[in-house]
């Protein structure tokens, strides 16, 4: 309950909020050209997509691993869309029973593209046959209950899996072996968000200024789905409030009212820090007490604002708990105490 209220509440979540996924349909980059940053995993999957279209035959299966809105969804698409091929699209908590699975896979045509999201929460009979159908292109159909079970084999059309998933440790070995190809999806640097959120108000026709743009960068977390969302909160305060235009004046004065920090801190953010530093000196402590006392479920601490704060340099993890770096006394306006750690991150 509390992450869906999470959701709809901060502009700083990574994750959509109800009704978002319209808005970035949008703004999906249609090809690997359009897609800015990621430049590792860009080049590493132009070698695996143009390999496999040199030899005509499907490329390995590609497992896309990274934290939430930093375009999976789109990359897979990008995959299908540069191969030429039929994107199928599932995800791992739709496949409750291997039959589904199974339907899906049998009606795959020879080099469709089929991407399951969420791939780590995929059940455990589904995912043993997907094992088989990733390997040999086969299914197992079982066939009636009981004793008088038959299994019939059912060759599939080879095809290319693209998995998504935010949490490659919770994936079981057998399944990430199977994959030829990992991708691991990182953080945007600001200039790379400013390149994206000037392509989204291009398209979106909003009049967006470079320092602007610099401004509602900087504030986004490395995370092209904030950026994006700031920026369509921006545009409408620039809207009602003013000419349009986006300016960075613009941007401060739209983003302190959406509670948005100069950091990218949002209010639980500050309140997590505010925690840990006024309630328990600056730590250590671990995450699960830190969520009670600021009234949040620890997985959302833990997802969401966690890591921001270490990438930020604001928290650092020990073995006994979480601590409050230097910034993160300084960024609530205290001073540090002598054991305080350094800038993290
Ligand atoms: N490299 C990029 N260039 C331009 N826009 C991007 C890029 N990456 C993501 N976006 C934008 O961010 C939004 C979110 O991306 P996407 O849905 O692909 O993320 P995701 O990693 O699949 O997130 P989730 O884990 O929540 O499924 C998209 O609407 C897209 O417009
Ligand atoms: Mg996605």
């Amino acid at each position: 309950m509390f992450d869906d209220d999470l959701d709809e509440e901060t502009p700083l979540s990574p994750y959509p909020a109800t009704g978002e996924r319209e808005d970035e349909t949008g703004l999906r980059p249609k090809n690997l050209t359009e897609f800015v940053g990621q430049a590792r995993v860009r080049e590493q999957l132009e070698l695996v997509l143009g390999g496999a279209m040199r030899r005509g035959s499907p490329p390995d299966h590609v497992l896309l691993s990274g934290p939430p809105g930093l375009g999976k969804t789109s990359l897979a698409m990008i995959i299908a869309a540069e191969l030429g091929a039929a994107l199928r699209i599932t995800s791992g908590p739709a496949l409750e029973r291997a039959g589904d699975l199974a339907a899906m896979l049998s009606n795959l045509a020879e080099g469709d593209v089929l991407f399951i999201d969420e791939i780590h929460r995929i059940a455990r009979p589904a995912e043993e046959m997907l094992y088989l159908a990733m390997e040999d292109f086969r299914v197992d159909v079982v066939v009636g209950k009981g004793p008088g079970a038959t299994s019939i084999p059912l060759d599939i059309a080879p095809f290319t899996l693209v998995g998504a998933t935010t949490r490659s440790g919770s994936l079981t070995g057998p399944l990430r072996d199977r994959f030829g190809f990992t991708a691991h999806m990182e953080f945007y640097v600001p200039g790379e968000l400013e390149r994206i959120l000037t392509r989204s108000a291009t398209i979106l026709g909003v009049d967006l200024r470079p320092d602007g743009a610099v401004e509602i960068a900087g504030r986004s977390r490395g995370t092209p789905r904030i950026a994006n969302r700031l920026l369509r909160r921006v545009r409408d305060y620039a809207e009602v409030r003013a000419d349009g235009a986006v300016t960075r004046d613009i941007a401060m004065a739209a983003l302190q009212v959406y509670d948005v920090d100069e950091l990218g801190l949002d209010r639980l953010d500050r309140a997590v820090l505010g925690a840990l530093v006024r309630s328990f000196g600056g730590g250590p402590v671990g995450v699960s007490t830190l969520a009670v006392a600021v009234g949040e479920e620890p997985t959302t601490v833990e997802e969401v604002c966690e890591p921001y704060l270490v990438r930020a340099g604001m928290l650092a993890r020990t073995p006994r708990g979480r601590v409050a770096t230097v910034s993160a006394w300084r960024h609530l306006g205290l001073e540090p105490p002598a054991q305080a750690p350094g800038e993290v991150g």
